[in-house]
């Protein structure tokens, strides 16, 4: 059975961070919030706690995790070769959506980490929880998200319960998470420096500190061959149970669509903005305000799962500007979308 302990300001928060600790120290997977998704960790060092994040996942083994670190001082345990670049970036982002991927020091964290290679992705989470629980446990917590294998990353703790109910022993819940979408993914040994993965620290924000950085194309679909130096990429992620499009943020445009479909005899779930009215959809889930970012970014694994839960026939979703945190909105969008767009 899984266990749900909620922590807030109450007093009995230490014992709960104790059992997810004692749990962890036993070898042991825990899901805890982070300021962008929930994660499911394990003891970093230990191969055999982090087998068991693969097994309740139902996830490909040769997919790296990230390593979560609950102070900046702890780079130089488990990475070595760390530019002075990368020192800059941990000063102006950490705590913070950011994961940066640094040649490993060998023998420290447990090889099915980053099975076959050399480098670890280390970073500082943002959140009250996550950091309590690693300085508690005064250990590195490999964690990725804490979904089932192909479903969109939990952004609340029911999330984290649907997918992984009777498979994991505990979930610290720490309510809603903030960023919505997962950290931005920098390697640290190319150079110059390559975004593996947009995030929510923007790549605008990035070469403000170290200058210009390589990033792949902005319209990437989850067929697409990709780089073997960003592994996890090339697994179809965040596929909704409907075939996704995503059609312009229009809302004449999707009306007609939604009329389309229906001529064909399709029931249609719509994610949007809060300001469109589509009375023809099926089904309406609006992620915030028109371009805004920062609240579609919060809002759309969410959304995707509440259309999970209907029995739509197709989902379309609109798009959004390249903005912020919109590149890292497009490129799950698109991702979830397996590239489809809809154009009648
Ligand atoms: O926001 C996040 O990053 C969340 C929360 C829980 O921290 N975690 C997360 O983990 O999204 P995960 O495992 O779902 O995604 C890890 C991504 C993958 O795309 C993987 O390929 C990349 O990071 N990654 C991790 N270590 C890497 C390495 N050594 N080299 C290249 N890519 C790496
Ligand atoms: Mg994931």
């Amino acid at each position: 059975e899984t266990e749900i302990v909620s922590v807030d300001n109450d007093m009995d928060n230490l014992l709960s961070y104790q059992r997810a600790v004692d749990i962890l120290k036993n070898g042991g997977v825990v899901a805890f919030p982070t300021e962008t998704v929930y994660g499911l960790g394990a003891l970093a060092t230990d191969a055999d706690a982090v087998q068991r994040i693969f097994e309740a996942k139902g996830r490909p083994s040769d997919n790296p995790l990230i390593v979560h670190i609950g102070n900046k001082e702890a780079v130089d345990k488990f990475a070595v070769d760390v530019p002075e670049n990368a020192r800059k970036l941990m000063d102006a982002f950490w705590p913070g959506p950011l994961t940066l991927v640094f040649h490993k020091r060998p023998g420290v964290i447990a090889e099915n980490v980053s099975p076959g290679f050399d480098t670890v992705g280390l970073r500082m989470p943002d959140h009250p929880v996550a950091l309590t629980l690693l300085r508690t446990l005064d250990g590195p917590l490999a964690a990725p998200s804490a979904n089932r294998s192909g479903k969109p990353s939990p952004t609340e703790a029911a999330h984290v319960l649907t997918d992984l109910k009777g498979r994991i022993p505990l979930i610290v819940d720490g309510g809603k998470t903030g960023v919505g979408v997962e950290s931005t993914v920098l390697d640290m040994t190319a150079n110059p420096p390559e975004i593996l993965r947009p995030g929510g620290v923007t790549r605008e924000m990035i070469e403000e500190v170290i200058g210009p950085v390589h990033a792949e194309s902005k319209s990437p679909s989850a067929s697409d061959e990709e780089a073997p130096r960003a592994p996890g990429m090339k697994y179809m992620h965040y596929a909704p149970e409907s075939p996704l499009f995503v059609i312009q943020p229009d809302e004449a445009e999707i009306r007609e669509a939604v009329r389309q479909l229906h001529s064909e005899g399709k029931r249609v779930a719509v994610i949007g903005p809060d300001e469109f009215e589509i009375a023809e959809a099926d089904w309406y889930f609006p992620v915030g305000p028109l371009h805004d970012n920062v609240a579609m970014a919060g809002n759309l694994y969410g959304a995707i799962r509440k259309c999970d839960l209907t029995d739509a026939d197709l989902i379309l979703a609109a798009a959004t500007d390249h903005k912020g945190v919109g590149a890292a909105v497009m490129n799950r969008l698109l991702k979830a979308a397996d590239g489809k767009r809809f154009n009648g």
